[in-house]
């Protein structure tokens, strides 16, 4: 009897604590930056460095300067390539691993571009790179491994000797001020993302560099000094964003580890907004360009589906590009590139409903009718407006009507964010659609009511007509 009294007295205190947190909750939104960055949906990251010309580099391995010489090296050809896919904005492994740099650094540092015969040792990749994002229109960002580094022998943020430790601390340091000082031809990247992320006390000292120099650009593994232009990596390489995907993460958690080292994903009711990235490669599995490996180029109908798994799911689709030896995009990788570019433009091709800034009653079903249509296939497409009010929405139903009447969409009860798509179920194939209903059922705060960005329904007619294997 005592213990189910004080199960009682318990559960109403866990109770009333849970309406606590949910009426005190104060939805985090996105800065102007991280709103830009949902907006832009897609992007690209370029790996290309001493990899690319060292095909069994081994972790440790120092390979002389000379060995990159990419003669044929054309940055535009890489933007025009980017672009193809819809790409917004473009990340480029300007260090990476091997400790190479792409820019000719005056730092105290002999591993560089500027040590090469390629261009007399004149050649900047980085500069040729931000003036090619800058004539095509694309944001760039820098892709920086600081935990490794092999020119410098340093594995996982240590060398082992103490009198080589504070050199690469020191030097490390002083490339992040020559990167972003106001004076820099190099500076306010949109984004940076330091690969597998910072370790306070045993990396380099770059946190307070970023804070004071690059805060305008998001950080993406960057956890205790982000601020508030926090992203996280999503968790694997295959632009798969799991559901829910939520895009705040527990206050002082973003892009922290867990103990088994799992990087920290959203939760409902996260205080710190700091959402996935999505990335995957264009070639199964490599991010660095090898010969005879033209087989592993992914189908469009692979890409197709992974920005189904990114974009549809609320999150953005980085997509590898990994120039050759001879410094271009090879021309496999270039066709898919361009129709995936193609491949989405119809998903989008045929709205047959488009409602902007809809307003819908938590709980009360809204319906949108629209000119019935024989469909192959088609999408519902949600949206929140995450820059104005955050994320809220928790659970919803979403159904579409047919002449046996009305059919629901799998993955219910889950999260919409930036963007869902819901392709049409497969029971739908062929059957005529008139209109689609939507509920809400339920938010993250107490409001009684939401209004969306839009809601859309799509003809994708098109891209399933049979023999076009594109859905
Ligand atoms: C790498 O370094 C970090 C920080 O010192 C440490 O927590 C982690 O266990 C190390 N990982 C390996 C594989 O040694
Ligand atoms: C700023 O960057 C430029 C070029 O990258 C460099 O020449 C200059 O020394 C840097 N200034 C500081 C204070 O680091
Ligand atoms: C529409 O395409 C999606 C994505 O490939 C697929 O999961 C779904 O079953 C298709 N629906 C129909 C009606 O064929
Ligand atoms: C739907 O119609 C198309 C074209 O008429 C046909 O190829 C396909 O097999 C049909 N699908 C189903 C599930 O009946």
């Amino acid at each position: 009897m005592v213990n189910l009294h004080i199960l009682l007295v318990l559960g109403i205190s866990l109770y009333a604590y849970w309406m606590g947190i949910v009426s005190t909750f104060k939805v985090p939104k996105p800065t102007k930056t991280q709103a830009k960055w949902l907006d832009y949906e897609v992007g690209a990251i370029v790996h290309f460095n001493m990899q690319t010309f060292n095909r069994y580099m081994k972790p440790g391995h120092v390979v002389p300067v000379d060995t990159f010489n990419p003669e044929e090296l054309s940055t535009d050809q890489w933007l025009e390539a980017a672009k193809s896919f819809g790409a917004k904005y473009i990340l480029f492994s300007i260090d990476h691993f091997s400790g190479f740099l792409m820019w000719p650094t005056a730092t105290d540092y002999k591993y560089s571009v500027k040590y090469t015969k390629w261009r007399d040792g004149k050649g900047n990749v980085l500069a040729d790179f931000i003036k090619s994002c800058r004539k095509y229109g694309l944001e760039y960002g820098y892709f920086y491994s600081v935990h490794n580094n092999w020119y410098m022998g340093v594995d996982n943020y240590t060398t082992g000797v103490p009198a080589t430790q504070e050199y690469y601390k020191k030097v490390v340091e002083e490339q992040m001020r020559e990167l972003f000082n106001a004076t820099s031809p190099y500076k306010d990247p949109f984004y940076i993302w330091f690969d597998a992320g910072i370790v306070p006390k045993v990396s380099p000292d770059i946190g307070p560099i970023i804070r004071e120099l690059a805060s305008n650009s998001i950080c993406d593994e960057c956890p205790t000094f982000s601020g508030n232009q926090g992203l996280h990596w999503v968790g694997n390489e295959k632009a798969f964003a799991p559901l829910p995907q939520w895009y705040a993460v527990p206050k002082g958690k973003c892009s922290e580890k867990t103990p088994d080292g799992k990087i920290i994903q959203g939760s409902p009711y996260g205080q710190l907004f700091c959402p996935a990235n999505c990335d995957t490669v264009i070639r199964e599995h490599f991010w660095f360009w090898q010969p005879d490996t033209e087989y592993s180029v992914k189908s469009v109908r692979r890409l197709l589906s992974e920005y189904l798994t990114s974009v549809g799911h609320g999150c953005t689709l980085i997509l590898n590009l990994n120039p050759d030896t001879r410094g271009l995009v090879p021309e496999e990788d270039r066709k898919a590139y361009e129709k995936l570019g193609k491949a989405i433009a119809l998903l989008y091709k045929d709205p047959v409903k488009k409602s902007f800034k809809p307003r819908l009653k938590i709980g009360k079903k809204k319906i949108w009718k629209f000119t019935a249509f024989r469909s192959l296939n088609g999408s519902v497409i949600l949206m929140e407006d995450i820059e104005r009010y955050g994320q809220l929405v928790m659970k919803y139903e979403l159904k579409l009507k047919t002449k046996d009447g009305w059919i629901s969409t799998p993955e219910l009860g889950s999260t919409i964010g930036h963007k869902r798509i819901h392709p049409f179920p497969k029971d739908l194939a062929n059957k005529t659609v008139s209109a689609v209903s939507l509920r809400i059922n339920k938010l993250v705060t107490k409001r009684r009511s939401i209004v969306l960005r839009e809601v859309s329904v799509y003809n994708w007619n098109e891209a399933a007509k049979p023999g076009k294997n594109l859905i």
